[in-house]
């Protein structure tokens, strides 16, 4: 490949990005899967109410979802990572193709609760990434008349666990005046706003899932692949080569012979 006026590229792994690679000639069938995290542990949760209407929605529109339980899940690296309840959201995060975050907002910032799930999962497990190229919707809670810090806050965090934040979002105020008897979000522009937010999902899940892997593929990890593959196939050659080095006693007779000695020499063993 010629690269003009780019003397730093490496060209081997430089991809060109095309259309072609973005097309499907068969994609997936089956209903986006959805997991959903919410951020209390309180018997009235707003935020796990607001996770539940969220659910409903997706549903309707024919999503595969599931709500994660934050309860019983200890608090980061209290138990080991094969505790039931890290591996079952371990697992959810896997299954899915997008998520949903809503947390409440408490002294400005996510909670603890929601923190504290996001922590137990790793951005990379060996060649696992539980959250990569998946999709993602923040929502957030709040008590007070109006506030955005938590869903910034998700956002940043999305970003960490190379996600694909969608751009619209949800922050409902006052949440305590949005919900009834029953645990239903009351009609408002809040509620119509949840929805744009989980049809918003729904599309850009249908979108990404199947092209996530070349979506979320970098220049800069081929580069770093390519240099962990030569340097792993010089560490054979030389191994090779030690290896048919012969013991000490045996050396003496052989390397006295010029072309013995040319040849071990080309082979990198001395
Ligand atoms: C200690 C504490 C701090 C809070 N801080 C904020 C805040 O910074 N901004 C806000 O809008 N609401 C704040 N709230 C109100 C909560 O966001 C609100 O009660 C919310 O419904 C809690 O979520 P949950 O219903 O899912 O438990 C705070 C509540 C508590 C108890």
């Amino acid at each position: 490949m010629t690269l003009h006026d780019l003397p730093h590229i490496t060209a081997d792994v430089l991809d060109k990005p095309s259309l072609d690679k973005l097309a499907l000639p068969e994609g997936a069938s089956h209903p986006p899967r959805i997991l959903i995290l919410y951020g209390s542990l309180r018997p009235q949760s707003f935020s796990r109410k607001l996770a539940l209407e969220a659910e409903r929605i997706l549903r309707q529109f024919g999503a595969e979802t599931r709500v994660f339980d934050p309860h019983d899940l200890p608090i980061l690296d209290s138990v080991p990572v094969s505790h039931p309840k890290v591996q079952e959201l371990r697992e959810l995060s896997l299954w899915s193709e997008g998520q949903v975050w809503v947390s409440p907002e408490r002294h400005g910032s996510v909670t603890g609760v929601f923190k504290n799930q996001i922590d137990w999962l790793p951005l990379e497990d060996g060649s696992v990434r539980p959250t990569q190229g998946r999709t993602l919707a923040v929502m957030q809670v709040c008590g007070g008349s109006q506030s955005f810090n938590v869903v910034n806050a998700l956002r940043v965090l999305g970003r960490w666990m190379r996600m694909v934040t969608i751009p619209n979002q949800s922050s409902v105020a006052k949440a305590w005046q949005e919900f009834d008897d029953n645990g239903r979000m009351k009609p408002s522009a809040f509620y119509d706003r949840v929805v744009d937010v989980m049809e918003e999902l729904f599309k850009f899940t249908l979108m990404v899932r199947d092209r996530s892997d070349y979506l979320v593929d970098r220049y800069s990890e081929r580069k770093g692949a390519a240099e962990a593959r030569a340097l792993s196939a010089a560490a054979s050659v030389v191994e090779a080569a030690v290896e048919q080095v012969p013991a000490p006693q045996e050396a003496e007779q052989v390397m006295t012979t010029p072309a013995t000695m040319r040849s071990c020499c080309a082979s990198g063993a001395c």
